[in-house]
C-alpha cells in the first residue's frame, strides 16, 4: 500500500470562490477519490489561508476582527466544499494555534540549520497611511515587461519581484508614492538549495508542463534569496526577540499548512502522519494541486524548507492548473466579473459543474467557462450520454423484467474492455491528465448507447427473450463498473447509481452485480436545464458586471 499525501491550495479568505479558483481545486478531490477506491492510504489536506493583508485591511473597514472576517469565508468554503463534495480528510485554517505552532517550529529550524540570516533592508514605507506596505500593496510597472504589477509577482510574464524593483509605485491603500525606509528581515538562502532544486527538476516524474517551465526558468535566472519575514500585523509571529512587530511572510507560512494540517488530522484521529512525510517510512507518493500562479511555493519553496529541514518527502507531482476565463475573458473579482461558486450551487448540480470542471478544465491550455458550454455539457454527456443509459437500461428492466436483474454472462470482450478502462483509467488518474481518463470513461459509454442502440432489446423482448436478458445483463454491468469508474469525477450520481444496484464503497476493479436481485427505488440522475437559462445566465452575468 502506498502513502499517497493530496495538498490542495489554500484559498484565500478574504472573498467567495470563483469557478476559475474552483476549477484547479477540483482534481485535488478526483485524485484523492481514486486512490481511496484503489485501497491506497491517502491523506487530504488543505485549508483556509486566513492571513495577509487584505484580511487585515477589509476587517479594519468593518469594525471586526481579522479572525471573525476570515472566519467568513472560512465557513463559506466548507460549504461550498461539502457540497461538491470535496473529501478532505482535514480542512483546517492558517489562524489556528495549530498552525502558527508548527510554522514556527519550522521557522526555529532552519534557523538553526543557519538557512536563515538576518538582514536590513529598505521597503516601501507610506507615510499617509503611517505602515510598511506589504508586497501586493505597492503597485508599479514590472520592470521586466512593462505591464502594470503588484510587488511581489508580475501576473502578466510570471517574473517574482521584489517590490522595489517596480518603476513609478504607489500605495494601493492611498494612491501615495511611499519613500523607502530600513527594516530589518530574516532572509532564507534559496540560493544555498540552487543545485539540489536542480537536481530535482531534472528528476522529476510527473509534474504538469508550466510547472515544469516555470521553474526551470526560475532556475536559470538563478535562485536569489527571500525575506521570510514582513512588517506586518496579522499573521504568525517571529519566534525571535526583537521581531515583535513583524510577521512571517505569508508564503513560507501557508506552505507549511502542508504539514500542520497533517498533524492535526493525525492528532484528530489518533494516529500520525509521518508515512505521508518522512523517508524511509515506506511507500510516499506526493500530489500538489493548484493554479499556475502558485508554481515557485510549491516546485522550489517549499522544497527548499523541506530540504533545510531535512528528512522530508519532497512533493512528487505538481498537477498545477492553467488559467481559465470566463465567457472568453479573464475573470476579474473587482469588476465581478466571476462566477461565484455559492451562486452556482444554488442553482446548479454539484456533479454538472464538477464533471465541466473536468472535461473543460485548463489542464494544459487555458480553458475557458460559458454558460453555453456549461449547459449543453450537462444536457448533452452528463444526461444525454450517461443518465440516459443508465435510465434506459434499468426502467426497461422495471418495465420488461419487474425489475429483477435478469441473467446472462459478460462476454470475454465485454470483460476484458472494462479491465482495460481501469488500468488505463486508473494510469491516466494516476498522472493528472483526468481531462482524458475522463474522456475515455465517455467513449465507453458512447459505445455502450450504440450497443444498447444496435441490440434494440425492445424488439428482442418479443423475438428472442435469451437474447434481451443478455444484453441488459451486459449493459447494467456496464453500468455498476460506470459507477466506480466515474466516482472520482461525479459521485453524487454514481452514489445513487450504486444504491439502485446495491453496491457498496466503490473499488478500482471490475465489479459484477449478480443476476435476479431487484433495482431498488430508480429515480432519473440528471433533469435537463431548459436552454433558455444560456440566455438567462449570461443576460445576469452581464448585469452584475461593475466597471
Ligand atoms: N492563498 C494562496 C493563494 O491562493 C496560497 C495557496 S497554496 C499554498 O494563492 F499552499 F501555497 F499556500
Ligand atoms: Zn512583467
Amino acid at each position: 500500500m502506498t502513502n499517497i499525501f493530496i495538498g490542495g491550495a489554500w484559498p484565500y479568505a478574504n472573498g467567495s470562490l470563483h469557478l476559475g479558483r474552483l476549477a484547479s481545486l477540483l482534481p485535488g478531490d478526483v485524485l484523492a477519490r481514486y486512490f481511496r477506491a484503489k485501497g491506497d492510504n491517502v491523506l487530504f489536506v488543505s485549508g483556509s489561508d486566513c492571513h495577509g493583508t487584505p484580511v487585515a485591511v477589509q476587517a479594519a473597514k468593518e469594525g471586526v476582527s481579522p479572525s471573525d472576517y476570515a472566519g467568513r469565508y472560512h465557513k463559506e468554503f466548507l460549504e461550498c466544499f461539502e457540497k461538491l463534495g470535496f473529501s478532505y480528510d482535514k480542512y483546517t485554517r492558517t489562524d489556528v494555534d495549530y498552525h502558527h505552532n508548527v510554522v514556527k517550529e519550522l521557522f526555529l529550524k532552519l534557523l538553526d540549520n543557519k538557512y536563515l540570516y538576518r538582514k536590513t533592508i529598505q521597503q516601501n514605507y507610506c507615510e499617509t497611511d503611517r505602515q510598511f506596505l506589504p508586497d501586493r500593496y505597492v503597485e508599479g510597472t514590472c520592470p521586466v515587461c512593462g505591464h502594470r504589477a503588484r510587488g511581489d509577482q508580475c501576473d502578466f510574464c510570471s517574473t517574482l519581484l521584489d517590490p522595489l524593483d517596480l518603476r513609478d509605485r504607489s500605495c494601493k491603500l492611498c494612491g501615495s508614492t511611499p519613500v523607502e525606509r530600513p527594516t530589518e528581515h530574516f532572509y532564507i538562502s534559496l540560493s544555498h538549495f540552487q543545485s539540489q532544486l536542480e537536481d530535482y527538476l531534472y528528476r522529476e516524474k510527473g509534474w504538469r508542463e508550466n510547472a515544469k517551465l516555470l521553474t526551470s526558468r526560475y532556475l536559470m535566472e538563478g535562485l536569489k534569496d527571500r525575506a521570510v519575514t514582513r512588517d506586518l500585523s496579522w499573521g504568525v509571529d517571529v519566534p525571535v526577540s526583537g521581531f515583535e512587530d513583524k510577521k512571517i511572510y505569508v508564503w513560507i507560512e501557508a506552505v507549511c499548512g502542508y504539514l500542520s494540517a497533517s498533524k492535526q488530522w493525525a492528532d484528530e484521529v489518533g494516529g500520525n502522519c509521518e508515512s505521508f512525510w518522512l523517508e524511509g517510512k515506506g511507500d510516499i507518493v506526493s500530489y500538489y494541486v493548484h493554479g499556475k500562479d502558485n508554481v515557485p511555493f510549491h516546485t522550489l519553496i517549499w522544497p527548499a524548507i523541506l530540504l533545510g529541514i531535512g528528512g522530508f518527502h519532497l512533493p512528487d507531482k505538481i498537477i498545477s492548473c492553467e488559467y481559465m476565463t470566463l465567457e472568453g475573458q479573464k475573470f476579474s473579482t473587482s469588476r465581478n466579473w466571476a462566477v461565484w461558486v455559492p451562486d452556482l450551487l444554488r442553482r446548479y448540480d454539484p456533479d454538472s459543474i464538477r464533471y465541466f470542471l473536468i472535461a473543460n478544465g485548463p489542464e494544459k491550455r487555458d480553458a475557458d467557462f460559458s454558460w453555453r458550454e456549461f449547459i449543453h455539457s450537462h444536457n448533452g454527456e452528463l444526461l444525454g450520454a450517461y443518465g440516459n443509459f443508465v435510465n434506459r437500461t434499468l426502467a426497461f428492466i422495471e418495465k420488461s423484467f419487474n425489475g429483477e436483474i435478469p441473467k446472462g454472462e459478460i462476454s470475454e470482450t465485454w470483460r476484458n474492455n472494462i479491465e482495460e478502462l481501469y488500468l488505463k483509467a486508473g494510469t491516466l488518474i494516476e498522472s493528472g491528465q483526468l481531462k482524458e481518463a475522463l474522456e475515455l470513461i465517455f467513449s465507453s459509454i458512447r459505445k455502450a448507447n450504440k450497443y444498447f442502440d444496435e441490440q434494440k432489446p425492445w424488439l428482442q423482448l418479443k423475438e428472442q427473450r435469451d437474447a434481451c436478458e443478455q444484453t441488459l445483463y451486459t449493459c447494467v454491468q456496464t453500468i455498476a463498473n460506470l459507477a466506480q469508474l466515474l466516482n472520482p469525477f461525479i459521485p453524487f450520481s454514481c452514489e445513487k447509481v450504486r444504491g439502485f444496484l446495491n453496491l457498496k464503497e466503490p473499488t478500482w476493479k471490475p465489479v459484477f452485480v449478480s443476476s435476479q436481485q431487484r433495482i431498488v427505488g430508480l429515480i432519473i440522475l440528471f433533469e435537463r436545464i431548459d436552454v433558455k437559462r444560456i440566455d438567462e445566465e449570461t443576460t445576469l452575468l452581464n448585469n452584475q458586471l461593475s466597471e
